[in-house]
């Protein structure tokens, strides 16, 4: 699929705090090690729905912001900074799924996938 216009990526707008996130995301090469949606380094796990995690909370991404764990560096951010990257992570964790398990071939040949977006209607 070719996507000539913005209109194709739907109404997802990240807010100016998670757009605060994003930037500390990429100035600090998360993505090397770490995937969203599957893309990224490989090293680190995926974090597309870390934060609706049950077993992993707000405390506990916080602390690994800053206190590492074996490969996953320590940083040095200051209580804002980790409340923006929590704000990215959350609203990346509201546009879907992955993986996405509940995909569904269809006979017309589109694939069906599981979007929290058109959920709880
Ligand atoms: C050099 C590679 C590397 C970089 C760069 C890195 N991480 Fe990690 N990160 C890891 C690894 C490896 C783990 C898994 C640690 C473990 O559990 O043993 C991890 C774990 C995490 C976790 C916990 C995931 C979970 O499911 O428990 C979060 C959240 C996280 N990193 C966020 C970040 C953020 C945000 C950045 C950028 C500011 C970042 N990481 C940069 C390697 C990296």
């Amino acid at each position: 699929m070719l996507y000539t216009s913005k209109e194709d990526y739907g109404k997802i707008h990240l807010s100016k705090k998670a757009i605060q996130g994003e930037n500390i995301w990429l100035n600090n090469n998360c993505n090397s090690c770490h995937q969203l949606y599957g893309l990224g380094g490989y090293l680190g796990p995926d974090l597309t729905n870390v934060y609706s995690n049950k077993n992993k909370n707000e405390y506990y991404l916080k602390a690994m912001f800053n206190s590492g764990l074996k490969s996953m560096p320590k940083f040095k951010f200051s209580s804002y900074e980790k409340e923006t990257l929590i704000q990215f992570l959350k609203e990346v964790d509201q546009t879907g799924y992955y993986p996405n398990t509940s995909a569904v071939s269809e006979y017309n040949g589109w694939v069906v996938i599981k979007n929290k977006k058109y959920e709880n209607r």
